[in-house]
C-alpha cells in the first residue's frame, strides 16, 4: 500500500489549544494550554488521511505575535517546504484573532513548493461542538493534497478553504467567524473532503519570496473617527515609526484636523498609507489632490493591517514611495 502524505504540525497556540473549566463556557478560557501532541492524540481519525509531525513552535494567544515572530515562522516553514524528503504539505495552528495578519505575512514571503495551510477554532478543545477539531481534520486533508501548493498561504475553517488575503475575523465569538466579505472559498469542504477546488494561485506577486528581511520596520496603525486627535501622529512621530496606515473613515477621508499633523509626519520621513476602516472596497489613489500633492500612499483593496504588512516589508526592502504604491495598487 502507497504511504499516506506527510503532513507536518507547527502549533502557535491560539483557542484551538485552549482550555476552560466548563464545557460550555466559550468566552472565559485560557488560549495555547494544549500542546501540539495532545490535539493529535484527540484525533485518531487523522491517520487516515495523512501521517502526521508536529512541533510546538509558540503557545501564544495570538494577540501577543510579533512581527519578529512572523519572520521566524516563515523562515521554519521555508525550511520545511525545502527538505529533502520533506513534509507534503505544512499545517500551522493559530489563533483567530490575528490568522488574518500572518497568513498574509506569509501569503507574501513564501516560495509556493508545497501546502501551507492555516487553521484556527473559536471555541477552545474542552467545549461542547468545539469547531478546532473538524477545521484541524479539513486542514490536514487540504495541506495533505499538493495540487494546492500553487495557491499559497491557504486558511481553512469552518467547511471552507480562504486565500490568505481574502480571509477576515468577520465576528467577535461565532464559531464562523473567520469568512471573507465580497471573496469565494476557494474551496468548500463535505466533511473532509474538499469539493469543487479550485488549484489557482491566490495572488502571484512575487516580489518579497526570494529571501526573509532581517527585521521589519515599525509600522503604526492609527483609527480615523468623528474627532480623533492629531496628537495620535505626534504620539507616531516622537516614537520614531517608520510608517503610518491610516484606518480612516468611508473612501479613506482624511480628518481635516490631522492635514497640520500628517505634514509634520511626512516631512518627518514617515511613509503614509490612507485605508479604510470600512471592511470592503479599499481607498483608491486620488491623483488630483489627497496623495501626490500630500505625499501619501493609498491602500488599493487592503484592510488596514494587511497595508501594514505590505508597508513593512516594502520598506524593509528599500523600496521608494513609487514603488510602494505600485505594490499597493498589483495587491
Ligand atoms: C487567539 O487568537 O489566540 C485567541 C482567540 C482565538 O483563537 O479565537
Amino acid at each position: 500500500m502507497p504511504l499516506l502524505p506527510l503532513v507536518h504540525i507547527v502549533a502557535t497556540g491560539g483557542t484551538i489549544a485552549g482550555t476552560a473549566s466548563s464545557t460550555v463556557d466559550t468566552a472565559n478560557y485560557n488560549a495555547a494550554t494544549l500542546g501540539a501532541d495532545a490535539l493529535i492524540a484527540a484525533l485518531p481519525e487523522a491517520g487516515q488521511i495523512a501521517r502526521i509531525d508536529s512541533e510546538q513552535l509558540y503557545a501564544y494567544d495570538s494577540k501577543d505575535l510579533q512581527s519578529a515572530d512572523w519572520l521566524q515562522l516563515a523562515q521554519r516553514l521555508r525550511e520545511l517546504a525545502t527538505q529533502q524528503n520533506g513534509p507534503t504539505g505544512i499545517l500551522v495552528t493559530h489563533g483567530t484573532d490575528t490568522i488574518e495578519e500572518t497568513a498574509f505575512f506569509l501569503s507574501l514571503t513564501l516560495p509556493r513548493k508545497i501546502p501551507v495551510v492555516l487553521t484556527a477554532a473559536m471555541r477552545p478543545a474542552t467545549a461542547r461542538s468545539a469547531d478546532g477539531p473538524m477545521n484541524l481534520l479539513q486542514a490536514i486533508a487540504a495541506a495533505a493534497d499538493p495540487r494546492f501548493a500553487a495557491a499559497g498561504p491557504l486558511v481553512a475553517a469552518n467547511d471552507r478553504l480562504w486565500c490568505a488575503r481574502d480571509v477576515t475575523k468577520r465576528h467577535t465569538h461565532a464559531p464562523d467567524a473567520l469568512g471573507g466579505f465580497e471573496a469565494a472559498p476557494l474551496a468548500t469542504a463535505i466533511g473532509t473532503r474538499w469539493c469543487a477546488p479550485r488549484w489557482q494561485a491566490c495572488d502571484d506577486t512575487q516580489a518579497f519570496r526570494a529571501a526573509l528581511p532581517a527585521r521589519l520596520p515599525e509600522i503604526w496603525i492609527l483609527p480615523g473617527y468623528a474627532g480623533a486627535p492629531a496628537e495620535l501622529i505626534d504620539a507616531a512621530i516622537s516614537k520614531g515609526v517608520s510608517g503610518l496606515v491610516l484606518a480612516l473613515a468611508g473612501h479613506g477621508s482624511m480628518p481635516t484636523a490631522w492635514e497640520p499633523a500628517l505634514a509634520r509626519a511626512l516631512d518627518a520621513g514617515l511613509v503614509v498609507v490612507r485605508a479604510s476602516r470600512i471592511p470592503s472596497g479599499g481607498v483608491a489613489p486620488n491623483a488630483n489632490y489627497a496623495d501626490s500633492v500630500r505625499g501619501t500612499l493609498a491602500s488599493g483593496a487592503l484592510s488596514p493591517v494587511q497595508a501594514r504588512i505590505l508597508l513593512a516589508l516594502g520598506l524593509a526592502t528599500g523600496c521608494d514611495r513609487n514603488a510602494l504604491q505600485i505594490l499597493f495598487a498589483q495587491y
